[in-house]
């Protein structure tokens, strides 16, 4: 292998280094790629400052069809596969998502298909703040009592999007759109099961999140959100969270079937713009 993977001090991630992504590697290096990733659940690419919008598309693609996001004011312009997560405004217009990810998600967990991962190339990073957390849903699941596990391998819960955008409004105001009536349709609520069955390393992960999942199905409103509050809770502790600090050029590839994330906040007066691509996964496929 002609790149080193070394294991970030933390309860997930490791850090590729020495792998210019600017040429697709081949199957051997993806293959091992891949299995970091389902072992690891976040990758940290290093000084990916050479990679252009279409070697980022090229790489992520070779992991499965790319998402558009529903979010097309968004998009780059000449390349609707990357969605610009940024607080820029230029000629009075955001050109990017500002507020992306500023609650525990797990991205597009409100489609039918939700993203196998998401790969975020940094292009302008402020001084202080706007860190990523990540946290490790596996450990997460196995830190739960049997009883209780046992319990939720048997359950559902839906996820909606349109719950959380107008949420986000709410708070955010202009710099969120609302959805047209052709978005809203494009994204009805889903349901999948409570806990997760990775389709690689088979290991079992809780797949609900604070951000998009709005209740449990069968159950009464009060038991569901109990429930959901306490399993929110865990699943955010403190010793399941890894922090990624950028730095200039990281790309981080993280696996959404096995980690939920979280945006940081920081001055707006900073910058901070990135480019994501987003890759389809699998139908989730509960432990039954
Ligand atoms: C995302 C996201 C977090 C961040 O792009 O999916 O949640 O720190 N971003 O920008
Ligand atoms: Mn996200």
């Amino acid at each position: 292998m002609s790149f080193e993977i070394r294991n970030l001090d933390a309860p997930l991630g490791a850090e590729i280094l020495g792998l210019d992504l600017s040429e697709v590697p081949h199957e051997a290096e993806l293959g091992h790629i891949r299995q970091a990733l389902a072992e690891r659940g976040v990758l940290v690419f290093r000084d990916q400052s050479r990679l252009t919008p279409e070697e980022h598309i090229a790489f992520s693609r070779t992991f499965g069809p790319l998402q558009i996001h529903i979010q097309h004011h968004f998009h780059h312009p000449q390349h609707p596969e990357i969605l610009v997560v940024s607080n820029v405004v230029e000629n009075g217009k955001p050109i990017g998502l500002a507020d992306a990810g500023r609650y525990w998600h797990s991205d597009l967990s409100y489609v039918a298909e939700p993203s196998l991962g998401s790969l975020l190339h940094a292009q302008e990073l402020p001084d202080e703040g706007g860190d990523t957390l990540f946290a490790n849903q596996v450990a997460a699941y196995e830190s739960l009592p049997a009883e209780l596990r046992e319990r939720i391998d048997g359950l559902q819960a839906v996820h909606s999007y349109e719950a959380r955008n107008r949420a986000q409004q709410a708070v955010s105001g202009d710099k969120r759109p609302g959805l047209t009536e052709a978005q809203r349709a494009s994204v009805p609520p889903v349901t999948h099961p409570v806990v997760r069955v990775h389709p690689e390393s088979g290991r079992k992960a809780l797949f609900v999140n604070e951000g998009f999942t709005t209740h449990i199905v069968g159950l009464p409103e009060d038991e569901s959100r109990a429930l959901l509050e306490e399993l929110f809770t865990v699943s955010v502790a403190e010793r399941f969270i890894y922090r990624h600090r950028w730095q200039p050029h990281d790309l981080v590839f993280w696996d959404n079937r096995q980690t939920v994330h979280l945006a940081t906040p920081f001055p707006q007066h900073y910058r901070r713009k990135l480019y994501r691509t987003t890759v389809q996964g699998d139908v989730p496929a509960g432990p039954n």
